[in-house]
């Protein structure tokens, strides 16, 4: 099937979301960018900043207009004011703190990657699943207006048969940023590759066939990793993540009638194109708003526990185990284990 013009994103106003009073667990980067288009776009309440020190707790909750400051994740958790946390620890240690945000009985949404491995992803949903609590994986990219409409074209079949996947993510980082730490479960991989792995998964499905090879990085962690994959139909994938440089970071999804690039830095709102073997080549553009887009996630989440579901359909917990599947995969290939990201937790 051709297409004269690109499907309207069905996408809902984020200002409209209902409001729920959140819990910030963690100070660092992620978090201020969260909430900071929370205040730009929603009704959200940021009411409580749990941190490890009641210093930076206090300082982030000046910053954000959050009431409360929790000088530990325990106190902010058991705050009977919170109704969901949002967990933004580095990946390590999102397992422990999305279980004791859960154990508490608070709905979460989880920055990506949601653990190390798919275990410990089960190891959440389970959880979740037994208190009977909301659980997301943070992966904002999908529920940006620009992923609908590649959604919508993937659905109604405009490529034909999908046969190729491709998408990239390089940035440089040096030391000491967190993922140039072994002890953060550094490297690209969990990071970047998080991208590349979830839009691989999500238009392909669970690969049959996974190869990858990896170059050493800064500090002892990966550097960059290339990945190869086959599907069951004969699709193939083709991903590449890295820390050593920045890349052009595209992404594309090619069928037997047409293709979709996804332009540079993909995974943030731009620009987008359809080309079709037998059909006009279609455009969209948006505002180039970078993480100020973050909002539409948390819309998500506010308007799901509302409605009383546990989950989103946009991001499934099935998909996040799946994603995280593909990178265990590419561990095994490679050789990475993050043994000393494991260990420093003491669980
Ligand atoms: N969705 C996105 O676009 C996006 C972008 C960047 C990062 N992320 C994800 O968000 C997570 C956090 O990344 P970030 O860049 O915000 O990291 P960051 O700036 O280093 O902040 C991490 C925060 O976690 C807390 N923390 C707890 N244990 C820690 C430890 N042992 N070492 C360091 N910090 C610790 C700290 O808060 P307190 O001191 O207050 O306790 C710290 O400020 C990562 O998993 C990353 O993948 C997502």
């Amino acid at each position: 099937m051709t297409t004269e013009s690109l499907p309207t994103p069905r996408t809902p106003d984020s200002a409209q979301a209902p409001a729920l009073r959140w819990g910030v667990l963690g100070t660092g980067w992620i978090a201020d960018t969260f909430v900071r288009s929370l205040h730009a776009h929603t009704r959200q309440v940021v009411q409580a900043v749990g941190s490890r020190t009641l210093e930076s707790a206090e300082r982030a909750a000046r910053a954000w207009e959050a009431p409360v400051a929790h000088g530990s994740y325990e106190a902010l958790v058991a705050d009977p004011d919170v109704d969901v946390v949002y967990v933004a620890t580095p990946h390590n240690y999102h397992l422990p703190h999305a279980l004791l945000a859960i154990e508490a009985g608070k709905h979460v949404l989880v920055e990506k990657p949601v653990g190390l491995d798919a275990a410990e992803a089960r190891a959440i949903g389970d959880a979740a699943e037994r208190a009977g609590v909301f659980c997301m994986e943070a992966m904002w990219t999908l529920f940006l207006p620009k992923f609908d409409v590649v959604r919508q074209l993937l659905t109604d079949g405009v490529l034909g048969r999908i046969v190729i996947a491709q998408a990239d993510m390089g940035e440089r980082f040096d030391p000491p940023h967190r993922v140039t730490q072994v002890d953060l479960a550094g490297g690209p991989l969990l990071d970047l590759g998080t991208y590349a792995a979830t839009f691989a998964t999500w238009v392909l499905g669970e690969p049959d066939e996974v190869t990858a090879v990896a170059t050493p990085g800064p500090g002892g962690v990966n550097g960059q990793l290339a990945v190869a994959l086959r599907t069951a139909s004969g699709a193939i994938g083709s991903l590449h993540t890295s820390i050593l440089a920045d890349s052009a970071t595209t992404a594309n999804v090619i069928g037997t009638e047409g293709r979709i690039d996804l332009g540079t830095r993909y995974y943030l709102p731009g620009p987008m194109t359809l080309h079709q073997r037998c059909g006009p080549t279609l455009s969209w553009s948006e505002p180039m708003v970078e993480h100020a887009a973050l909002h539409f996630e948390a819309a998500e989440v506010a308007r799901r526990i509302v409605g009383g579901a546990t989950g989103s359909p946009l991001r499934p917990w099935a998909d996040t185990v799946a994603t995280l599947e593909l990178m265990d995969r590419v561990r095994a290939a490679t050789g990475l284990d993050f043994e000393e990201a494991r260990a420093v937790r003491g669980l």
